[in-house]
């Protein structure tokens, strides 16, 4: 069976990984003649920290195809992935074509697919998406129109929680299509996750313990971790100051982290916001409290390392949501909605909303609960095996 599977954008690496893991581990323990893989990144991210670092991390293999189509505005982005990845498709003729998350490269791809025609008869792959289902019920999100479109494209839909399985009946999706399969972004925090330890970043922040020292060695605070890129809180400066100020509540007890996506540090600089954050000029391990302290964006282990021994979490990414829901770690995030509401049914994260009280309160809130920990339904670390077993279980295109 030819598999060809497409990663753009930062968060697909590590819902990816294990699915590559699980076919290299069945050709070189089954049947090497069995698959053979194809792996297509599209460029959508393309900076080192941004794309590299996860590959060398995650152990993955070099991109059998590059497209490099890097940033643009939605439309060119999303056109200049199809137009490139159409002449890929033709070319390798795969039985199933493998689509993660809610990316602009996800949707692109899967919409490619499912108008080609590898020949008279129309023979086309499969399109396989993994993490289907979730809805925010948010249009106003790009992820969100991403989301449902891939779904109706897609011939089989891989759902992580049980909330999906709800939406997608709810929108027609034909129940044999979907399978609750869990959550592969888990099988990949579950199996580095020791492995996260080795990093020397708490070292290198002066984070001894999971708490902030000074120059002099002095304990000064436990500390918080955060992370901002979500268009909607950091395009628009009235949006972002309001989150900033909400965050006082959380920053007045804790020395706070904040790896910065290269979207948000170009409105940090835009905006003129600098004057909130503690600038990274190496020179001084010392976070201290009422202030956060900006660093690059860190690489899969060093940000799973201090994610794991953060206090609590800010984020408005929808990944580490799921993630400290694993870890047990408090979350709070900084959005009205999610599409991941078993975090909150079942896990760690609290929706604090986007104003500035609210993401008071509810810090106040998140900063003092305590939670037992139990992982949802089948985020086990073995959704990827599941993965690959229905997938080798369909019949091929070209049979
Ligand atoms: C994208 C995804 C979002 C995901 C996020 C994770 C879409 C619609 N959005 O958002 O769902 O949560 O990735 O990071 O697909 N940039 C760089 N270097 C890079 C990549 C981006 O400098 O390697 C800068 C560019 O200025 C670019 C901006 O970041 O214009 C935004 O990048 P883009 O891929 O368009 O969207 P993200 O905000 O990263």
């Amino acid at each position: 069976m030819k598999i060809m599977s497409v990663v753009g954008a930062r968060p697909n690496f590590m819902k990816i990984a294990p699915i590559i893991t699980a076919i290299r581990r069945r050709t070189t323990e089954g049947d090497p003649g069995a698959i053979r893989h194809i792996l297509v990144h599209t460029g959508q991210h393309y900076d080192r920290l941004m794309s590299d670092s996860f590959f060398a991390d995650l152990n993955l293999p070099a991109p059998d195809v590059h497209l490099g189509v890097g940033s643009g505005s939605h439309a060119s982005q999303t056109a200049d992935i199809m137009a490139k990845f159409e002449a890929v498709l033709l070319e390798h003729q795969p039985d199933v074509l493998v689509v993660v998350g809610d990316v602009n490269s996800t949707v692109a791809c899967a919409l490619v697919a499912a108008k080609i025609s590898f020949g008279p008869d129309g023979t086309r792959p499969l399109i396989a998406h993994v993490e289907a289902g979730l809805r925010s019920f948010d249009r106003t999100m790009p992820e969100e129109l991403n989301r449902i479109l891939t779904d109706q494209l897609s011939d089989l839909l891989f759902v992580t929680e049980e909330s999906g399985l709800v939406n997608l009946a709810r929108e027609g999706v034909p129940a044999e299509k979907v399978h609750f399969v869990g959550n592969t972004m888990i099988d990949t925090l579950l199996a580095y996750k020791e492995k996260a330890d080795t990093s020397a970043i708490l070292d290198d922040l002066g984070l001894r313990n999971g708490v902030a020292h000074n120059g002099s060695g002095r304990p000064v605070a436990p500390y918080a971790l955060l992370t901002l890129h979500r268009p909607a809180n950091v395009d628009d400066r009235d949006a972002f100051l309001d989150i900033l100020e909400g965050l006082d509540e959380v920053a007045r007890e804790y020395a706070v982290v904040f790896p910065v996506h290269p979207r948000t540090r170009n409105r940090i600089k835009e905006f003129g916001l600098n004057r909130y954050f503690l600038p990274d000029n190496g020179s001084d391990a010392a976070i201290p409290t009422g202030q956060i302290r900006m660093i690059d964006p860190l690489g899969y282990l060093d940000f799973l390392c201090l994610m794991k021994r953060a206090r609590v979490v800010v984020t408005d990414s929808g990944g580490i949501q799921e993630e400290t829901t694993c870890l047990g770690v408090p979350c709070i995030t900084v959005r009205e909605n999610t599409e991941r509401p078993v975090t909150v049914t079942s896990g760690t994260n609290v929706l604090a909303g986007v104003r500035r009280e609210d993401i008071r309160k509810a810090a106040k809130s998140q900063l003092h609960r305590t939670f037992t920990n139990e992982a949802p339904v089948k985020w086990d670390g073995n959704a990827a095996v599941r993965i690959l077993d229905i997938l080798m279980s369909q019949p091929r295109s070209h049979e």
